[in-house]
Parts: structure tokens; sequence; C-alpha cells
């Protein structure tokens, strides 16, 4: 066996040669890796005993893609490109032996391979997309040659892997082996070269593409029917053009057309934050005080407090997770109903095909309803959604402090209360920590773990474990009220109100937001949520919100009532402007004599959207927040602030914090309301002309 460079080996078996792949862990195609491939495949092609190459990958996968930790470096020889020609020009037949996941550039080498053999475990996809970017080393053009263009446009623009039985199927791997796949590899190129088979170069295939050629519809049909995900993303119309490329042009025009594609999107602001965001995620994952060896606790039990709308989709996350669960209420009828929605849950997932009726059963089998507290004893964490009452949830501590087993970890859904408080009113205040799931909680990917002054190490770490156990995004947030994401959605609230007694009507506000790239405003969200929610915490706490306490005195709670800020048409979603609700806005801005206008597009946006930014800088500042991507991180999974915008905080750095500052002064200045005073953490940056993000 010879070394060729630290990642790739050189081995000879018979006369096949063996090219393998060792750069744990996931083999990405660092310099090295293409240095060793490129070098190896010259030698092989030299050597006169050698009649055929395999290239395969040690350790658990194929090549996984490209080297993250060389996005945004200067790009280094040999480039992949070169190393695909030398593969494919190989005058000897090169076959790829493929196990884990053929992903990016790994299923780019693949293709530029002449035969794919793979273990039935494989999956292969093209995943650029979901960093704005698309396939720039061929793969837009090979893949339709071998899978037809309809395929790839699904794989590509998509960007998620397919299985074996599929990638056989559809003629994107020759064969399925099992036993040692170096072994089935070497066999396979054996079976190659006994049976004389001509070297198969995908870019001379015309067959998977010819009845896609001259058929623009295909392609607008295809544009269509991806238009709602797409929205406001740049990489899915490139990644279709250049398919269109592989089908309409040569292969070496095409090339050239897919790396024109390829450098606008690595260009585009699009691109650039989508893979600012990729980073942001991991990011996350970081607390500097508490290392990645700090003990946790292991979860083999969990119990939810509260069988409502967050206790139900909690239980779920962990029944998903396959870890039995636990859900305690105070009467049987309140648990026969909350459970009743998690099963009606499930098996509408199940009429969707996403789930068999067998899957069904085997989650239901892990949630165990009961109204006796002993039962969460042997629960290693306990999660409470109780009513949101600071008494109530006290006297449910209490009894969790009795009750659960020393090491469990105790933790709070609240979404307004003070945790500190909370863990109080246990003996183990260093066991308590918020867990702010976010509605619907079996689908919001988002959990704010919220740290108590007194949390532990272990309970921090253990809560960021187990939120990723259960597939969530956890990011560390301090306590505060309405911690970071609704602290800063309450600033955006307060503008919105504004701006309609102002005189921009619900339907406009919402449609700066929409085309901004949200899913939906401020209006049809709060519809969506139930507008008396508000209105009676307003209540409790004495206080007024004119408009949208004359809305609720008319019994429009939001869309559940067929009413709100907008009107719905029956078993529809769509809000309605509502001319009842223009003429409520218009009342009281007359009573509060506030002078209505026009108010334009931009206004609309940097007034609700700057407060945010302003606020995040608060946090900061608090250090209620780790970092500023952190923040971004909030946005994008809780709120659905456009992942190709970054967050508020990587956008306001994109806009420039002095520009924003000075809007803010100026907004101040008009308005006389000291709302608009910057906070002094984007005053400074401002001034020295940093960003949030450096
Ligand atoms: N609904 C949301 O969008 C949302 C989002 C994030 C956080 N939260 C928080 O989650 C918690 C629960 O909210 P929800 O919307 O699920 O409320 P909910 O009213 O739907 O459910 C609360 C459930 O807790 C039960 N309960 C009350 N006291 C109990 C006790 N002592 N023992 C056992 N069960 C008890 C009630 O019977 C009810 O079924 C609140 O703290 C809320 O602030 C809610």
């Amino acid at each position: 066996m010879t070394k060729i460079t630290q990642s790739v080996d050189l081995d000879r078996r018979g006369h096949v040669a063996v090219l393998t792949v060792n750069n744990p862990p996931v083999n990405a195609l660092s310099s090295h890796v293409r240095q060793g491939l490129h070098e190896g495949l010259i030698q092989a092609g030299s050597d006169a005993a050698v009649q055929a190459v395999v290239i395969a990958c040690a350790g658990r996968t194929f090549i996984a893609g490209a080297d993250i930790t060389e996005f945004g470096k200067p790009p280094t020889e040999p480039s992949l490109n070169a190393v695909l020609d030398l593969i494919e020009n190989c005058p000897k037949p090169v076959v790829a032996a493929i196990h884990g996941t053929a992903l990016g550039g790994g299923l780019e080498v693949t293709l530029a391979c002449h035969y794919r053999v793979g273990v039935k475990g494989a999956r292969f996809g093209l995943p650029e997309v979901k960093l704005g970017l698309l396939p720039g080393a061929g793969g837009t053009q090979r893949l339709p040659r071998v899978v037809g263009a309809q395929k790839a446009l699904q794989m590509i623009v998509s960007g998620d892997p397919i299985g074996a039985d599929e990638a056989l199927k559809v003629g994107l791997i020759d064969e399925i082996v099992d036993g040692d796949l170096t072994a089935a590899g070497v066999a396979f190129a054996e079976k190659v070269l006994a049976e004389k088979r001509p070297l198969k170069k995908i870019r001379d295939l015309t067959d998977k593409i010819a009845p896609a050629k001259g058929k623009p519809e295909i392609f607008a049909e295809f544009r269509k029917s991806v238009a709602r995900q797409t929205r406001g993303f740049r990489a899915p119309e490139n990644c279709i053009k250049a398919v269109e490329a592989a089908v309409e042009l040569p292969f070496d025009q095409g090339i050239k057309r897919e790396r024109e594609l390829f450098t606008e999107l690595m260009n585009s602001p699009e691109s650039k934050a989508q893979r600012y965001f990729f980073f942001a995620e991991r990011e996350a994952a970081k607390i500097p005080d508490v290392p990645n060896n700090t003990p946790v606790v292991d979860i083999k039990k969990a119990a939810v407090i509260g069988a409502g709308t967050m206790g139900g989709g909690i239980a779920m996350n962990f029944a998903n997770a396959g870890i039995p669960v636990t859900v305690v209420e105070m009467a049987q009828e309140a648990l026969d109903r909350g459970l009743g929605v998690v099963r009606k849950n499930y098996e509408a997932t199940a009429a969707r095909g996403r789930l068999t009726p067998a899957d069904v059963e085997k989650r239901m089998g892990l949630i165990q309803g009961t109204t006796d507290w002993k039962a969460i004893a042997d629960a290693d964490i306990v999660i409470e959604a109780v009513f949101e009452e600071m008494p109530i949830k006290k006297e449910v501590f209490a009894k969790l402090d009795a009750i659960a087993k020393p090491d469990a970890v105790l933790a709070t859904n609240t979404s307004t209360l003070d945790v500190d408080e909370i863990a109080s009113a246990t003996k183990r205040p260093e066991s308590v920590i918020g867990t702010h799931f976010f509605s619907p909680a079996n689908v919001m990917r988002l959990l704010e773990n919220v740290r108590g002054a007194k949390s532990s190490k272990s309970t921090v770490a253990t809560a960021m474990a187990v939120g990723r156990r259960i597939g969530k995004v956890p990011v560390l947030v301090g306590v505060c009220y309405g911690f970071v994401g609704n602290r800063m959605l309450h600033q955006r609230g307060l503008q919105a109100e504004k701006l309609i007694l102002e005189g921009a009507p619900p339907h406009q506000v919402d449609k700066v937001l929409t085309d901004f790239g949200f899913p939906m405003g401020p209006f049809a969200m709060s519809d969506l949520a139930g507008l008396d929610v508000g209105w009676r915490i307003r209540k409790g706490r004495g206080v007024t919100s004119a408009v949208a306490d004359r809305i609720c005195e008319l019994g429009r709670f939001g869309q559940k009532t067929g009413a709100g800020y907008f009107r719905y048409e029956k078993g529809e979603r769509a809000p309605i402007p509502d001319p009842v609700v223009e003429q409520i806005i218009a009342d009281v801005a007359k009573e509060q004599g506030i002078a209505r206008r026009q108010i334009g597009v931009e206004e609309i946006q940097q007034r609700l959207l700057y407060p945010m930014v302003n606020e995040g800088a608060k946090i900061l500042e608090e250090k209620i927040a780790i970092r500023a991507s952190d923040i971004d991180v909030i946005w994008v999974y809780g709120y659905g602030w456009p992942i190709y915008r970054g967050g508020p905080m990587f956008w306001a750095d994109s806009i420039g914090l002095k520009a924003v500052r000075d809007q803010m002064l100026a907004y101040k200045k008009q308005s006389g309301d000291d709302f608009w005073t910057p906070a002094p953490l984007l005053d400074r940056l401002a001034e020295a002309g940093k960003g949030f993000l450096g």
C-alpha cells in the first residue's frame, strides 16, 4: 500500500488499483484529498499492471461533500474539476464504491467515474442549494445525463438525498452490493474488464436527456411546482437554468454555463446569508463556559406536566425520538382531551402517508398519560407546561422537587415568567432550566433554553443535548421578559400598532413583511395565534390596546372565530381586509388625535425591523444572548425570518449599522418618541464603523 497524501492511499488488488480516501469524520474533499486522488489516478493510469481503478472511502461514509473549513479561502490546486476530468478521461475503467452518504462534491466524484456501485444503506444527493449554491463541479450537467432532466431537477432543487434502491431504479448506480465494499467494488471492476464493457463517460450520454430537449414546458411546469417553497431564494432558479443547459447545450458549453450560474450564486447576498447561517447554527451549539465534555444526564425517560397545546406537542417530540414519556394532568378529562389531540395529529400525518399506522401506535405506546404525580419519579427530565401563572408554576415545582429523582433536570416551558423565581420553589435550583418550545411544539425547530442564575453546567449541557436529540435547534439564552425571540417580537408589534393608526392598513403592513420573506405578517400572525390570549393578559395587567381590545369586544378572536384583524371565508386561511376593522382603526386614530397619511414600503419595513435590531443590541449587551448569530438562529427557526437574509443581526450588518442608527435618530426627531433612542451598543458599533458580527 502506498500513502499518496495524508488522506489517500493507493493499494493493488490483482490488476485493480484501489484508491481509498481516509479523511475523518466525513471524508470531506479537502485539498489533500483532491491532491491524493489526482496523484493516485496518475500513478494508477501509468502503471501497466493496473487495468481498472476503484475509488472507495474508509470510515463511516463516502465523500460527504466539500471541506467547509475551506469556504471563503483562496482556492488551492488541484481544483475538483481537474480531478474529475482526470477520472473521466482515465483510459481504464474507474468504479466508485459507495457507502454512507455521497453528497455534493462526493456525488460529483462518483458521476465522473465510469461505474458506480453502492451498499443498500447508501444515500446520494446534491445539497448545495441549501447553501444558496448549485453543484458546481459538473453535477448539474452529469446528473441529468444519468437520471433524466426531471429527476435531476427534483434532486438538485430540493437538495434532498435519495436511497440506494431509488438510485438503482433511476440509473444513478449500476449495482447494489453487499459484504466487504472494497472487495465488491474490485469484483465489479473485474466483471467490467472480463465483459470488456466500454468506458461509460456520463458526458457522452444523451438518451436520458433527449426526451426533455426542445421542451421548455417541462421546465416551466417544474418552476410552477416549486414556486411556493422557493419564493425569495435565488439558487433554485439557477439550478433549473443549469439543468436546462445540460439538456440543450453540448457538455462543455453546459459546464461553462454551470460555472457562470455558480459564480453568480457565490457572489449573491442570498448565498452569503445562507452560508453565514450554516455556521451560525453550528456555533449556537457551543457554550463558552460549558465545554463539550460536561457530564450530561442520560435521558432514558421523560415526563411532561400538562397535556394542553404545548404539553401534547412536547410529549410528541420525545415519542418521535423513541424516548418514553409520561404526561401528567390534573384531571382525567383534560388528559383524555390532550392525548386525543396527540393521536389526531399522528393520524393526520399518517393520512398524508408520512407515518404508517404501526408507527402511530408505536409512538402513542411511548406516551403514558396519568393523573398520578408519582409516575414522574423515574423520569430523567421533567418539562412543565401548565398554565402561565407564577403561583401555579411554583406549586408544580415544589411538587416536582419532592418527587423527581435527585439528578433529574426540572424544566419549565414558561414564555414570560422568571425562571429564577420558579427555581426558587425547589431546593435544587441548579437542576432547573427553561426549555421554551415554540408552537406547534412538535413542528417548530427552535428551542430557547433559558439558563437560570443557578442552573448548573450539567443542567445546561443536558438541555442542549436533549434538544438536539429530539430534533430541535437549541439556543441558550438568559432570563429576561420574553427571552430573546418574544422580546424582539414585542418591539415589532408596538410599531405595527402605531403604523395602522398612522394610516397603513393591516394588510399593507403584513404585505411588507411577506414581501420581505416572512411567511406571514404581524396581523395575520395575531389572528392565527388568537387575539383573546393577549386580551385576557392585558385585562389581567390592567393595560389596554385600543384597536385590539375593540376587535375582541366584537367577539373577533382571529382565525378560530372567522374574523380578527381580517375576515376569513369558511374553512379558508387567507386573510381578507375588512372595512369593519378599518373603521375601528380610523375611529381610534381620530379619538387619539393621530393624523393619518399614506406610508411607504421603506418606512414600514424600517419601522418594523429596526426596533428589533435595536432590541437585539440591548440583548447582546445584557448578555442575554451569547452571540449575535444566536439571535439570528432564533429568528430564522422560531419566527420565519427568511434564511436568505441571514437573520436580523446579519441583515442589519449588511445594511450598515451607521445607516440603521441614523435612520432611528431620524424617526426619533420626527416622532419625538424615545422609543427610537439607539441602544448604546448599536451607537458604539455604528460610530466605530463595525457590525454586530465583526
Ligand atoms: N401556546 C403557546 O404558543 C406557547 C408557546 C410557548 C410557551 N407556552 C407556555 O407553555 C405553557 C403551557 O401553555 P399552553 O398553551 O399549552 O396552555 P394550555 O392551557 O393549552 O395547557 C395547559 C395545561 O396544563 C394543565 N394544568 C394546569 N395546571 C396543572 C397542574 N397543576 N398539574 C397538571 N396539569 C396542569 C391544564 O389542564 C392544561 O391542559 C405556558 O407556560 C405557556 O406560557 C405557550
